[in-house]
C-alpha cells in the first residue's frame, strides 16, 4: 500500500458499476465536510486527488481510487446534508446499503468524526448500518490540529462510550490531521495490514 501510486478510477451510482472485487478495499464515510477527501489526499500523498473527482453532480457517487496494484480506497458521499431532496437521500441510502452488505472484499470502513465534536446523532445511522451489514468499522478523528492537547482525552472518552453500543466497532481510534500529518502513517499502516 505505502508507496503505491494512487489514481482516481471511477464514480459509481449503481451496484452494476462497481469495479471487479479483486483488491483489498476500505471505504471512508463521514458527515459532509468532515475531511474525507483531505484524508484520502493525505494518505496517498496526492493533493487534489480526491478533490478532482469531487465535482458537483458527482456527490452521490461512490468514488473508487486505486493505490498500487492491490488496494481500493473508496470515498463515500458525505451525509448530514440539511437540504438534500428526500428522493436523492433515499436512492443514496439504498445504494449504500447494497454496497456495504454486498461487497465481499470490503475489509474495513473508516468512519470519520470531527475531533472537535465527537460522535453526533447524524453519525449514529451509519454506525448502525455498519453493524447490521457486519462491516468492521474504525473511527478516525479528523482535524486534530484544531483541538488542544488537553481537550483530546474528553472527545476520545465520548467516542469510546458511543462505540461501546456498536458490535462492529474496532476499538482503536485513530487521531489524525490531514493538515499537519498527524496519524497519517498510523492509518496507512493499518490499511497495509488488512488482507
Ligand atoms: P464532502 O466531500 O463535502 O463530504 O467533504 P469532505 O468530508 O471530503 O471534506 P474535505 O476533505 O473536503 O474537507 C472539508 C474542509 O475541512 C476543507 O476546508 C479542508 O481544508 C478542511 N480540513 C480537512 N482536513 C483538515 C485537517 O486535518 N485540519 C484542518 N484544520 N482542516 C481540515
Ligand atoms: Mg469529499
Amino acid at each position: 500500500f505505502a508507496g503505491g501510486t494512487a489514481e482516481f478510477l471511477k464514480g459509481v451510482v449503481a451496484m452494476s458499476g462497481l469495479p471487479d472485487a479483486d483488491r483489498v478495499e476500505v471505504c471512508f464515510a463521514g458527515r459532509s465536510n468532515v475531511g474525507k477527501s483531505s484524508l484520502i489526499n493525505a494518505l496517498t500523498g496526492r493533493k487534489g486527488l480526491a478533490r478532482a473527482s469531487n465535482t458537483p453532480g458527482r456527490t452521490q457517487e461512490i468514488n473508487f481510487f486505486t493505490v498500487g496494484e492491490a488496494h481500493y480506497l473508496v470515498d463515500l458521499p458525505g451525509y448530514g446534508f440539511a437540504n438534500a431532496p428526500l428522493d436523492v437521500v433515499k436512492k443514496w441510502q439504498a445504494l449504500l446499503k447494497q454496497y456495504l452488505s454486498g461487497r465481499q472484499t470490503l475489509r474495513r470502513a473508516f468512519v470519520l468524526i470531527d475531533a472537535r465534536h465527537g460522535v453526533k446523532t447524524v453519525d449514529e445511522e451509519i454506525l448502525s448500518l455498519l453493524d447490521s451489514s457486519a462491516v468492521t468499522f474504525q473511527v478516525v478523528l479528523t482535524k486534530a490540529d484544531k483541538v488542544k492537547e488537553k481537550d483530546r482525552e474528553k472527545v476520545l472518552a465520548q467516542v469510546r462510550s458511543a462505540l461501546s453500543k456498536h458490535p462492529a466497532a474496532f476499538p482503536e481510534i485513530v487521531l489524525t490531521s490531514s493538515e499537519k500529518g498527524d496519524g497519517i502513517d498510523t492509518l496507512r499502516a493499518i490499511i497495509a495490514t488488512l488482507e
